[in-house]
C-alpha cells in the first residue's frame, strides 16, 4: 500500500489508517535512532507550525516545540488568552490566516462540547495540516506514543495481550475523557485485548465505545467491560499492561461540584502495588502524566520498575516529530 500523508490532518485516532500508522510508527523508530546518534534529520527547514493553546500542558507543549527545532523548523507557541479570539477570531479566521502563514496548526481545546468541534471546523478552513493536540474527545499523539511504548515493551505482536484501560481516582480536577477513548479506538487495531474497567458513572461516549467495539470485532480482539464500583482490581487480574488513569464523570453530569461528589466516592480506585500484584509478573504500568500521586497512584507503582511513564513521555517526542515530517514536508 502506498502511504502519503502530506498535508493530512490528525484529529480523531481512526483518521490515519492502520497502515499510515504503521507508516507513522516506522518513521518514529527511525527519528528516535537518529537522535540517538545525534545525526541531523531537517526534514522541516524553515517551515513553522502554529501551537494554539486553550489549556495548560507540560509535555504536549515541550515535545511539539523541541520536535518541530529538532526537524530543522520552529514552532510558534501562542496561548488563546493573548489572542483576539475573545474579541472575534472565529475558527474560520484561525485556519484561513493562521493557514497562510504558518505549516501546519496544533491545537490543544479539551472543553467539553466545544473542543472537537472548534478543532474541526479550524481544519475546515486551513490549507495546511491541522494536528490535535488534545480535545474533550481524542488525544491521539498520546495515544501513537503509548502505542510506541507497547510495541517497544511488549514486542510488534500484540495478539494475546491485554489491555487494561482502568478509571482511577483523582481530587485535582475533572480529567477529560479523551485518552480512555483514544486507546480504545487504536489499540484493537494493533491486536490487544481490551478490558474497560470503570465505576457506573464513568462511561465514556456510547458511540466512541460502538466504534471502538466495531474495530476489536473487525480485528478479531476481545473488548470486555466492568462497570462496577469495585471493578478495578478484577480487570487488573492477569494483565499485560494496565493503563489506570482518572477522567470526569462527564457523560453523567458536567457539573464540576456534582462530578466532585461522584468521584470522591471512589478513592479505593487507586493503582497501588495490590493490584499490580494481581497483573502477570511482567506487567507494565501506564500513565499520559500529570498523575495524582499517591491519590490516583502511589509512588510505588509509579516510580516502580514496571511503570514505563517516562518512556511514554520520551516516545510523543518521536511519533509527533514523524506525524509532522510526513504531513508538513
Ligand atoms: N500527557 C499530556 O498530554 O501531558 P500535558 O498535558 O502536560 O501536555
Amino acid at each position: 500500500m502506498q502511504t502519503n500523508l502530506r498535508n493530512r490532518d490528525l484529529i480523531g485516532d481512526l483518521d490515519f489508517s492502520k497502515e499510515e500508522v504503521e507508516t507513522v510508527l516506522d518513521v518514529a523508530f527511525d527519528l528516535k535512532r537518529k537522535r540517538a546518534l545525534g545525526e541531523p534529520h531537517p526534514y522541516l527547514r524553515d517551515k513553522v507550525l502554529a501551537m494554539l493553546f486553550f489549556f495548560s500542558s507540560t509535555r504536549t507543549r515541550g515535545s511539539f516545540e523541541a520536535g518541530m527545532a529538532q526537524l530543522g523548523g520552529h514552532a510558534a507557541f501562542i496561548e488563546s488568552k493573548t489572542t483576539q479570539i475573545a474579541h472575534g477570531d472565529t475558527p474560520k479566521e484561525i485556519g484561513e490566516i493562521f493557514g497562510r502563514y504558518f505549516d501546519g496548526i496544533a491545537i490543544r481545546h479539551v472543553e467539553w462540547g466545544v473542543g472537537n468541534r472548534y478543532i474541526t471546523e479550524v481544519a475546515r478552513y486551513s490549507r495546511v495540516p491541522v494536528l490535535n493536540m488534545q480535545c474533550d474527545i481524542y488525544h491521539p499523539f498520546q495515544c501513537l506514543a503509548d502505542l510506541m511504548t507497547i510495541i517497544e515493551k511488549k514486542g510488534r505482536d500484540l495478539r494475546g495481550k491485554r489491555l487494561v484501560v482502568s478509571w482511577a481516582y483523582a481530587a485535582s480536577y475533572l480529567k477529560p475523557i479523551s485518552v480512555p477513548q483514544s486507546l480504545i479506538l487504536q489499540m484493537p487495531r494493533f491486536g490487544l485485548d481490551i478490558t474497560l474497567a470503570y465505576p457506573p458513572e464513568f462511561g465514556l461516549m456510547p458511540d466512541i465505545v460502538a466504534q471502538a467495539q466495531e474495530e476489536a470485532r473487525r480485528y478479531g480482539t476481545a473488548f470486555d467491560i466492568i462497570a462496577d464500583p469495585n471493578g478495578m482490581e478484577e480487570a487488573c487480574r492477569g494483565a499485560d499492561i494496565i493503563y489506570a488513569k482518572s477522567w470526569g464523570p462527564l457523560l453523567t453530569t458536567t457539573d464540576p461540584e456534582e462530578g466532585k461528589r461522584i468521584q470522591d466516592q471512589y478513592r479505593h480506585w487507586i493503582m497501588d502495588e495490590a493490584k499490580l500484584r494481581v497483573a502477570k509478573p511482567d506487567a507494565i504500568y501506564m500513565h499520559p502524566l500529570p498523575a495524582d500521586r499517591n491519590i490516583e497512584v502511589t509512588d510505588g507503582v509509579l516510580d516502580g520498575p514496571q511503570s514505563v511513564v517516562y518512556d511514554q513521555a520520551e516516545n510523543r517526542l518521536h511519533v509527533q516529530k514523524a506525524v509532522m515530517a510526513l504531513t508538513m514536508a
